[in-house]
């Protein structure tokens, strides 16, 4: 470890004491992260599956829409709120009541972001780990001319091991905890400067190869022709639900990554950066992913197996899959890694605030908890896949502990604390402070940013969590 960790003690020590904590190198340094814990299974896994089942291109440009009125404003609204304060969400809210005399409640705000952030982490790992498996399935031929019964005995098999999936989550969360624990600079910005670039070049080798199938354009098709009659509200609510996940937000994570943001950095111009390789990504999966699913007479719409199961039989079908198959998952192991990691950030920054605690003491207590707490993931999938813990809760009725954990972050926790994250910057941070930490002067950008915060988001929000809700 080789930077100063945070300074521990009161709430009243303020963004300005944060002279001694680590920062960013640079501003392509955070952009990196920050895409690092944007792109993900998210990204890869889900966002391909759920526009197959929502039938393509109608879907695709309602999510676009989400991520630029309700994703990107909450982006830019944490990012700034956690540079303004420098310290774990928690810290940070507490130092802003004070500051800005404000209601006590608001720092709620902060430990939903922790809690949640941490309990996302639990089950990652585990899909996490999955990935990681494929890796080795892929690269030892499994698939290669394997029949679909076949492929779905990988998979089927996979789940129904709790010992194999405690093994794959083991190594996957050892991982997030080695890079961690090293710090800032050491730790987390070193590994994403190798794994960010190799995870482009990896997606273009993909998208170069579906490219070279008959079948690319037909992949284009379905995913940029709209057509509105397949469209449900269903959809809508899903492609809103999603550009939440995918941009990481609501969740502390942008929080953390923004206490390190150097000041001079424009934070609006990062990011939509941020937001535009986040679903850039998402949409070059996609053109990875569909003219590979068709070229081989395979159905989009088959759900979260989508990559799991329909991918590899494509790649057990086509020339080259062992090698490309192999490149995929490692693909998708790296950007579910860069992600896994940005999930453990916060509660590790606020830890670390705490007497006694280094960060590395700090990563490898709550590492160890979330690799424990992961242990209900696992057995959702096998010995607990009928085990309903909270089913005397209408939302939670027929949910395994898994599906709670998804469902309560996803479509709760994350929509409302991005409500009130943007009702926080839109109508009670002094202007003059967003002004000066948004560097923008008064104008119609400001103006349209301020409006979007005070009105579209939170009205946007406020339905899609309304419905989730009942
Ligand atoms: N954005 C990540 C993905 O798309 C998931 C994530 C959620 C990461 C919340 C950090 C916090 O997979």
């Amino acid at each position: 470890m080789s930077e100063v960790a945070h300074s521990g003690g009161g709430v009243s020590e303020s963004a300005d004491a944060r002279a001694g904590n680590p920062m960013w190198s640079s501003r392509l340094a955070f952009i990196l992260a920050a895409s690092g814990s944007a792109v993900g299974l998210g990204n890869i896994w889900k966002f391909p599956y759920i526009t197959g089942e929502n039938g393509g291109g109608a879907f695709v440009l309602v999510y676009l829409l989400c991520i630029a009125i309700v994703g990107l404003p909450i982006l830019i609204a944490e990012v700034m709120i956690g540079r303004w304060g420098g310290g774990s969400p928690i810290r940070t809210m507490q130092w802003l009541v004070k500051k800005e005399g404000l209601s006590r409640h608001w720092v709620g705000l902060g430990w939903l972001g922790v809690s949640a952030s941490f309990l996302i982490l639990t089950f990652y790992s585990v899909i996490g780990g999955w990935a990681v498996s494929y890796v080795g399935e892929a690269a030892n031929s499994s698939f290669a001319g394997a029949s679909s019964d076949e492929i779905g005995s990988i998979f089927g098999g996979l789940l129904s091991n709790p010992w194999q999936l405690f093994m794959w989550h083991s190594v996957f969360m050892l991982a997030v905890v080695m890079i961690v624990a090293r710090g800032l600079k050491s730790g987390m910005e070193k590994a994403i400067n190798i794994l960010m670039p190799l995870l482009f070049l990896l997606l273009l080798v993909m998208v170069g190869y579906a490219a070279s199938t008959d079948h690319f354009y037909a992949g284009i098709e379905f995913l940029f022709a709209a057509d509105f009659s397949k469209l449900s509200t269903e959809a809508v609510l899903s492609a809103l639900g999603h550009a939440f996940f995918t941009l990481s937000i609501g969740v502390g994570v942008m929080f953390a990554y923004g206490s390190f943001l150097p000041k001079d950095v424009p934070i609006v111009k990062t990011a939509v950066t941020i937001s535009v390789v986040d679903t850039g990504v998402a949409l070059l999966a996609g053109l990875a992913i569909f003219p590979l699913v068709f070229a081989n007479g395979l159905e989009p719409g088959a759900g979260p197996g989508l990559i799991f199961q329909t991918l590899p039989l494509a790649f057990g079908k086509m020339a080259g899959g062992v090698f490309f198959g192999t490149l995929f998952f490692a693909l998708l192991v790296i950007a579910a890694l860069t992600s896994a990691i940005s999930m453990l950030e916060p509660t590790v920054e606020w830890l670390e605030e705490r007497q006694g605690f280094n960060r590395m003491k700090a990563t490898i207590v709550l590492g160890a908890l979330a690799w424990i707490m992961g242990i209900g993931t696992v057995l959702s999938f096998n010995e607990w896949a009928e085990f309903y813990p909270l089913a005397f809760i209408p939302v939670f009725e027929g949910k395994t502990i898994f599906d709670i954990l998804d469902y309560l972050t996803a479509n709760l926790i994350m929509p409302l604390s991005g409500l009130c994250l943007a009702v926080f910057a839109g109508w009670f941070m002094s202007r003059k402070v967003v002004k000066e930490q948004l560097g923008l002067g008064d104008g119609v950008l400001y103006d349209s940013l301020i409006f979007t915060l005070r009105f579209l988001t939170p009205a946007a929000v406020a339905i899609v969590f309304i419905y989730n809700l009942f």
